[in-house]
């Protein structure tokens, strides 16, 4: 099983347990907002929320890798970090998305949990390249994407909403191959 350790913080693959932690997550006002939600337009649906958990399982099951669930020493959960299959304009990429429990925010953890999926990507998955995206006015992400060393490289439009698009390459995979 894949565990990812970091100074703070201990990551652990998904599973059926973490539904209350990612539901509560998932409908946070402040997280929606991030992700540019009315007020008050809260998703409470839970059957919505067990078919995203069950999706998510089967990323894993199917690709070896996915979303980790990221608690502190006591056990507290801190956040979600991930990465996923996901088609733009045709081309196959794989995507690294984060959310923190909104009263943690600005405490680092979002790099901290996103420095270790990347390296775990790089590393043990041997994934050529991740990209990150956002809307263009989440500054918070675009910064945590700036400090994994993620460079922008476009902005796109989705379904009517604009975002930029930052991609980190595989250095070490590009060196492997050069040698
Ligand atoms: C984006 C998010 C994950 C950041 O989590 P975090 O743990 O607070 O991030 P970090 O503390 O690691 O770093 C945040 C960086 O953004 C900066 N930042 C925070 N708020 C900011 C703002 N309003 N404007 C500019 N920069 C901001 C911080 O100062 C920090 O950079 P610094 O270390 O150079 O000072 C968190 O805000 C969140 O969960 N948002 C909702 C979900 C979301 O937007 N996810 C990404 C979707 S693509």
């Amino acid at each position: 099983m894949s565990v990812l350790m970091t100074t703070r913080l201990r990551g652990l693959p998904l599973s059926e347990t973490d539904f209350d932690d990612l539901y509560d997550l998932t409908r946070d006002e402040r997280v929606l907002a991030a992700f540019g939600a009315e007020p008050g337009t809260a998703a409470e649906d839970a059957r919505e929320a067990h078919e995203f958990l069950d999706r998510k399982l089967a990323h894993w099951r199917q690709h070896g890798f996915g979303i980790w669930m990221f608690r502190d020493h006591d056990g507290a959960f801190v956040g979600r970090c991930g990465i996923h299959h996901w088609t733009l304009d045709g081309s196959e990429e794989v995507e690294l998305g984060y959310i923190v429990r909104p009263e943690l925010w600005r405490s680092g953890y979002a790099t901290e949990m996103g420095a270790a999926v990347v390296a775990h990507a790089f590393s043990a998955l041997r994934l050529p390249a991740l990209v990150g995206f956002t809307r263009p006015d989440n500054l918070p992400s675009r910064r945590v994407l700036e400090k994994l060393a993620f460079e922008y490289e476009r902005t796109f439009v989705s379904h009517g909403e604009e975002s930029v698009l930052y991609r980190r390459n595989n250095a070490e995979r590009r060196q492997e191959r050069s040698s």
